[in-house]
C-alpha cells in the first residue's frame, strides 16, 4: 500500500519546482549574445544589409551562417553600442543613445531538460552589478534586469532569423515609430485602446505597422502554429517577476500564465529556471513533445534598461530528446540520479 501511495504521489507530482532538477548533470550550451541597437527586419532585408538582405528575406540562411566565426559573433556590436556605426542609407546610428555600464557581447549558459510532463530551461548570464536585484526601490520606468525567451516550432522565418522577424523600424523606440495619435487612429489599435506599436511578426502585415493582413489570413498562420511564445523572468530585488506572453499580430499577455519561474543573483551572475508543461490548453503557447525540435531566441536586459537596449542571440534550435539541434534537452527519469 505504501508503495502504491508513493507511486501515485510520483505520478501526480512528478517534479514540483525547477530547482529540483539536478542541473549539474545537464550539459550547458554557451550562447553568444550581442548588442543590436536598431537592427530591424527592415534593415536586415533592405539594401543597407548588402549581401545579407536577400539571404534574410528569402529565408535562405540563418544569421549565424554569415555572422559566427567559431564561437565568436562577427558583428560590429562594439561600434553599434558606442553609437559609432551608422545605418548607411538612413544616416542614423544603429544606437543613438549609447547605454552605459554594459559590454557589447555577453555569453549566456543555457541548459534544458524534460520529463514525462514538463519542460525545464535554465539560463545563467553575467551581470557584474545585479542592479535590480540589489536595488529594487529604483526600478526606473518599471524596467528590471531580466531575460526574455521567444520560442516557436513551426515558422521557417523564426528558425532562420529568430527574434529579428518581429523587430521593426516602426515599433516603439525605433526610428519610424508612429505618434500616439496615429496609433490610436488605427482601427486595430483603437479597438484595444492602445497608443504604442509593439513587436509583431512581419508575416502579419502587408506594409508597415498599420496595414494588417485580414483576420482570415492570420488565422491560417495561427492554425499552422505560427504563434511565437514569449517567456520573461526578471528581478525586483530577490523577488522573481515573470510573465507569459506571445507575439504574432501584436505582443500580448497570455490569458493564462503557464510558466513557473525561480531565480537569483550571485557573484556576478543571474540564474533563472523556467518550468512549463510540455503541452498546455492555451492556443497562444508553443506546444512541445518528445522528439520535436523548436527554435529559441534569447534577450537579456541589464542595468534596468528597456525597449531595444538589450543583448540578443541568434536563433538556436532545441531538441526535446533526440534530433539534431544546437542543444538537446536531457530526459529526466524519476528516481534516477538526474533528479536531486
Ligand atoms: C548571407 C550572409 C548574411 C546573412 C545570412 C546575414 N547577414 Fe548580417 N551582414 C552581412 C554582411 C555582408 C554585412 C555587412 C554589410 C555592409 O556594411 O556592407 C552584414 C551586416 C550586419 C549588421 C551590421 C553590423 C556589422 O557588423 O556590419 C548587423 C547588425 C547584421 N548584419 C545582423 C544580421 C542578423 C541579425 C542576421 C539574421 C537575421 C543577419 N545579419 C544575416 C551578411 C549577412
Amino acid at each position: 500500500m505504501g508503495i502504491l501511495l508513493a507511486l501515485i504521489a510520483v505520478l501526480l507530482f512528478p517534479l514540483t519546482s525547477p530547482a529540483e532538477v539536478n542541473w549539474d548533470t545537464v550539459s550547458a550550451k554557451k550562447v553568444p549574445l550581442f548588442y543590436p541597437g536598431m537592427t530591424s527586419w527592415e534593415f536586415l532585408t533592405g539594401s543597407e544589409h548588402a549581401s545579407g538582405a536577400n539571404a534574410v528575406s528569402g529565408l535562405e540562411k540563418s544569421c549565424q551562417d554569415c555572422h559566427v566565426k567559431g564561437d565568436r559573433v562577427d558583428i560590429f556590436a562594439d561600434d553599434i553600442m558606442k553609437g559609432k556605426l551608422r545605418r548607411k542609407s538612413r544616416e542614423i546610428p544603429f544606437e543613438p543613445e549609447p547605454p552605459q555600464g554594459i559590454t557589447p557581447f555577453i555569453t549566456l549558459e543555457l541548459q534544458a531538460a524534460y520529463d514525462a510532463t514538463d519542460f525545464y530551461l535554465r539560463l545563467k548570464w553575467p551581470s557584474p552589478k545585479g542592479v535590480s536585484f540589489k536595488n529594487p526601490a529604483d526600478v526606473s520606468r518599471g524596467f528590471y534586469d531580466r531575460v526574455a525567451v521567444q520560442l516557436n516550432g513551426n515558422l521557417r522565418s523564426f528558425s532562420r532569423a529568430g527574434c529579428f522577424m518581429s523587430c521593426h523600424d516602426d515599433v516603439s523606440y525605433m526610428p519610424d515609430a508612429p505618434s500616439e495619435e496615429e496609433v490610436m487612429a488605427n482601427p486595430f489599435y483603437a479597438k484595444q485602446r492602445r497608443k504604442d506599436v509593439r513587436l509583431y511578426a512581419y508575416v502579419t502585415r502587408n506594409r508597415g505597422w498599420s496595414d494588417l493582413k485580414s483576420e482570415k489570413e492570420m488565422d491560417k498562420y495561427l492554425k499552422a502554429g505560427a504563434i511565437i511564445d514569449l517567456w520573461i523572468a526578471g528581478f525586483r530585488g530577490p523577488e522573481v517577476i515573470s510573465s507569459d506572453e506571445s507575439i504574432f499580430y501584436d505582443r500580448i499577455r497570455d490569458s493564462t500564465k503557464d510558466i513557473k519561474v525561480e531565480g537569483t543573483w550571485q557573484e556576478g551572475f543571474y540564474t533563472v529556471t523556467i518550468k512549463r508543461k510540455l503541452t498546455t490548453l492555451d492556443p497562444m503557447d508553443i506546444q512541445m513533445q518528445e522528439g520535436k525540435t523548436f527554435t529559441a531566441g534569447i534577450a537579456v536586459y541589464d542595468q534596468k534598461n528597456g525597449y531595444r537596449k538589450h543583448h540578443v542571440s541568434f536563433p538556436l534550435s532545441i531538441a526535446i530528446g533526440g534530433g539534431k539541434a544546437d542543444l538537446t534537452a536531457l530526459k529526466i527519469i524519476e528516481g534516477k540520479q538526474q533528479v536531486k
